[in-house]
This record gives structure tokens, C-alpha cells and sequence, in this order.
């Protein structure tokens, strides 16, 4: 493992042609409608794509450097949960229902599979077979994305079919049983993180492995096969309440990343300071109360984040694009390594949706209390948006329920700082809409992977949020 990072690190670093992408200059709206309608058209041809089997999501088409061939457990739900997502679109309304029947049956044959570390395996051969090489194994979020997707598309697909499919809707369970209990039986064993780097535990792995069984409890009734298993899922998920909440370092302001590692990492990664905590709130959809997008520790985390990432890259040094400010680009965590450690689209993409699932969040919630936690998130986020005088008014124990303008203006605030970190992407991202998994610190050229699926997947997460953020405000007036 540690030998392969370095390799990957020293020889595939690969920066091409610089200069601002041709549509840096058309207007933000326009940009992402291109932009959304490419990202879906791109993401269904990495969807069982010919010559693979039926329900293989590749990760990318790159078959070297890297070979990203492959269907990854984690990818393939965060990519169906933005198919069920963009259900209603053009691209996705005919398809939809088809490309979750595939899902579901090829998660089946999955489970099926003898592997070396049981559904902790992370990645299989497009043609459904076990991947034997040697890799970063087990991944332990897998089996919980998936438990997430399927709950989801079991959702949409009673809400949205004219007759019930008990068959269907008999196996989705099946198949959410038998990962809910990999994790009843494995949430205390160590496992690798999801960048595949670092064994130990991680905040990622615990926070979708929680709340795949706060799902699973949230839906006990007759029909559910886990009807026996209440008390043991109540005490797991409780068990990885209580692990997650360990993770909060009070004197550094932010969540630790991993605890109790055993391997990878070494010589770098010092800080434990990683986007994958943000990521696990998104991914859970989490919006009220502890380890929610309204957790005063998780804004803390993400101000400190999009401080490092502010420093350390050079390309951060543009705060001003063609058409007026724009937010930092974001990465996986300060000294990574691999093709050179750069922003990543997907990283870049969650800070966008995090300030906008937070406006829309408070335009339905006002309540929120400045506290020690949040108040830099939220002093810079003013500053950041040219609304500096509004500054003063942030105070330690100030409820925004009861000053109404100036949670307004928090409001927008956060709906404008989220069209700057789109501003950022479309500053770098090539004319022709193709997303690789990263963009160079320097340059913003595009590095590793190209046409990585869930680049795609996670700027159309980002685009729905805002939609919903504006549509919201549209109601609300505000
Ligand atoms: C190290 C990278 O950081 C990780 O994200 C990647 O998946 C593996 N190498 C395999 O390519
Ligand atoms: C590397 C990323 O670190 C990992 O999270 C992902 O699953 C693979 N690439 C495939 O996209």
C-alpha cells in the first residue's frame, strides 16, 4: 500500500495546458445549465456501460494512470443516489427505474460473491467478477452507501409506481438486511478509510454506517425482516454515536478524521483534518441536531478546511475570476500525495452543497445559535460575501430566530458563497464539460481520472441543492 501511494504520487503527476477554460466568462446560471446536462449525459454512459455487465457503474473510463475501471462499492451508490436524485430530469425519467432494477440486482450478485473480506470488498472487475489484487481492504462504508441508496430508491420507487412490486420491493430488503448486519457484526473492527489510504476508524465509515441503521430503526414495522433485530441495532448505532463523538478535538476546532489508525498514511497526513467529514454529513443527509449540517463542530471543521485549502494551493491565489469573487478551490486534506494532491471536484462540489443545503435549511428552520463553535464559519462567510458590516451583529448566544434581517442575509450570504465555489470549478473546469477527479493546484489543468462518474454525480448533488435553495426562497420570500 505505501509503496504503490508513493509511486502513484512521484510518476503520475500529470499537469497539462494552463489558462482559464473558454466558459470562465458566460454567466454562472448558464454554466451550470451546461454544465448539469453534460454531467447527466456523462455519468449514464459510466452506467453499465457496453461490455461490462448489467448494474456495473464504472468509476471512470481511465484504464491507466490511473485504471479506474472498476466498480467501487461507495461510487456506485453515491452515483444511483444521484440518478434517484435527478429522477424527474429529461435524462433520467425513462431511465431511472431501470438503472435501480440493475442496481439492486447486481448488488445481489455481489453479496453473493466470495471475496477475501466479505461485502467490505470495495471494488469488483466490470464483469461482476472478484477483484483479486492486492488493494485497500475491506472498505467498511460500502455496504451502509449502499443500505442509504437502496432505502432511497425503495422510497421513489413506492411514491412513484402506479402498482406496488412486493418482489422488488422483497428484495431491496433482502439485500439491506444482509449489509445491515455485515455492519451489526463489523462496526467495531478497524477497516480502510474511504480514500483507501489509512486502516483505522474513521468518521466517514462510522457516520453512514450510523445512520444506515437509524434508517433501518426509523422504518421498523411487520414488513421489515430486521423486525427481531431492534435492540441490537439501537445499541450499535448508539455504540457509533458515542465513537463519532470522540472524533471532536476541542482544541483544534475540528473533527479527527480517523482515530486508533494501524497503517498507511506514513510520513504524511498529520492533521486528521479531511474533507471526508463533510462528506459524511452530505452523504447522510443529515440536517438537524448533532453531526448534521447544523452541528456547530461540523461548520467549525468546514471553516477550518476551507482555510488550509485556501493556503496551501496556488491557484487559490485567484479570488477574483472573470465575472467577480470566487471561493477556494477545496481538496481531500492538506498533504495528500496522490498525482501531487490537488482540488478535487468532488471536494470543491460539497463545499458548494453544504452552503446551500444550510440556506435552505434555514429558511425552513431559523432557529440556529451563534456559538464559540460557529462563529468563524459564520464572521468569514459574511466577509466573504462583501456583507462585512454585518460582521458586528454575529454574537456569541445571538439566536437568528429572533433577528430575522440578519438571518436574511446569513441566507444569502450562503446561497452567494456556494455560487463561489461553482464559480471556482467553472473557472478551471474545461469547455467542454468533461470532469476529471482533479484539477491542479497550480493550474487547475485537469489531473488522474477522466470523466470520473462521480465528479459528475457530486456537482449535479451540488446543482440540486441549489435549485431547491432557490426555489425555497422563492416561497418563503426570502
Ligand atoms: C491512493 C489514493 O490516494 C487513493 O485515493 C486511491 O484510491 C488509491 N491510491 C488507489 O489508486
Ligand atoms: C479514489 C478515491 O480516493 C476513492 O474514494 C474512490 O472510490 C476511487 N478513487 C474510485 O473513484
Amino acid at each position: 500500500m505505501k509503496t504503490y501511494v508513493k509511486i502513484l504520487a512521484l510518476s503520475m503527476c500529470l499537469v497539462t495546458s494552463t489558462a482559464l477554460a473558454a466558459n470562465a466568462f458566460v454567466s454562472i446560471d448558464e454554466w451550470l445549465d451546461s454544465q448539469a446536462a453534460i454531467s447527466l449525459l456523462r455519468m449514464k454512459e459510466n452506467i453499465s456501460p457496453a461490455g461490462t455487465a448489467t448494474g456495473v457503474v464504472i468509476a471512470s473510463p481511465s484504464r491507466q494512470d490511473p485504471d479506474y475501471y472498476f466498480h467501487w462499492i461507495r461510487d456506485s451508490a453515491l452515483v444511483i443516489d444521484t440518478v434517484l436524485t435527478y429522477s424527474h430530469s429529461n435524462a433520467y425519467a425513462q431511465s431511472w427505474k431501470q438503472d435501480l432494477i440493475d442496481f439492486v440486482h447486481f448488488s445481489k450478485r455481489l453479496q453473493q460473491t466470495p471475496t477475501t473480506t466479505g461485502l467490505g470488498e470495495p471494488r469488483f472487475n466490470v464483469d461482476g467478477s472478484v477483484f483479486l489484487g492486492d488493494w485497500a481492504r475491506p472498505q467498511n462504508d460500502g455496504p451502509a452507501l449502499r443500505v442509504l441508496t437502496l432505502f432511497r430508491g425503495l422510497d421513489l420507487v413506492r411514491k412513484k409506481s402506479k402498482s406496488r412490486d412486493p418482489q422488488f420491493e422483497q428484495l431491496i430488503l433482502d439485500i439491506i438486511q444482509t449489509d445491515l448486519n455485515y455492519i451489526v457484526e463489523n462496526w467495531q473492527k478497524p477497516s480502510f478509510d474511504l480514500w483507501e489510504e489509512i486502516n483505522g476508524q474513521h468518521f466517514y465509515t462510522r457516520i453512514v454506517q450510523m445512520e444506515a441503521l437509524g434508517q433501518a430503526l426509523n422504518r421498523m414495522n411487520s414488513h421489515v425482516p430486521w423486525q427481531q433485530d431492534e435492540a441490537k441495532f439501537r445499541h450499535v448505532r448508539d455504540g457509533l454515536k458515542a465513537a463519532l463523538e470522540k472524533h471532536w478535538q476541542a482544541d483544534k476546532a475540528y473533527f479527527s478524521v480517523t482515530r486508533d489508525r494501524l497503517e498507511g498514511g506514513e510520513g504524511y497526513k498529520f492533521t486528521d483534518l479531511d474533507i471526508a467529514v463533510i462528506l459524511g454529513v452530505l452523504h447522510t443527509y443529515r440536517y438537524n441536531g448533532e453531526l448534521s449540517i447544523r452541528d456547530d463542530r461540523v461548520l467549525s471543521t468546514a471553516f477550518k478546511l476551507e482555510s488550509r485549502f485556501a493556503a496551501i494551493y496556488s491557484i487559490n491565489s485567484i479570488s477574483q475570476g472573470p465575472l467577480g469573487p470566487v471561493a477556494p478551490a477545496i481538496g481531500r486534506y492538506d498533504d495528500d500525495v496522490y498525482f501531487g494532491g490537488n482540488p478535487w471536484y468532488i471536494t470543491t462540489s460539497a463545499f458548494a452543497e453544504l452552503h446551500f443545503r444550510l440556506a435552505t435549511n434555514l429558511m425552513k428552520k431559523p432557529t440556529l445559535v451563534f456559538t464559540t463553535k460557529n462563529i468563524a464559519f459564520f464572521k468569514h462567510l459574511l466577509a466573504a460575501t462583501n456583507a462585512k458590516k454585518k460582521q458586528n451583529q454575529v454574537r456569541i448566544g445571538m439566536n437568528l430566530k429572533r433577528n430575522p434581517e440578519l438571518r436574511e442575509q446569513i441566507i444569502s450570504a450562503l446561497r452567494v458563497r456556494g455560487d463561489q465555489f461553482f464559480a471556482r470549478m467553472q473557472l478551471h473546469a474545461p469547455a467542454d464539460g468533461g470532469l476529471h477527479e482533479q484539477f491542479a493546484r497550480t493550474d487547475g489543468s485537469p489531473v488522474s481520472a477522466r470523466d470520473l462518474t462521480w465528479s459528475y454525480a457530486s456537482i449535479l448533488m451540488a446543482i440540486q441543492a441549489r435549485a431547491e435553495a432557490k426555489l425555497l426562497s422563492g416561497t418563503t420570500g426570502l
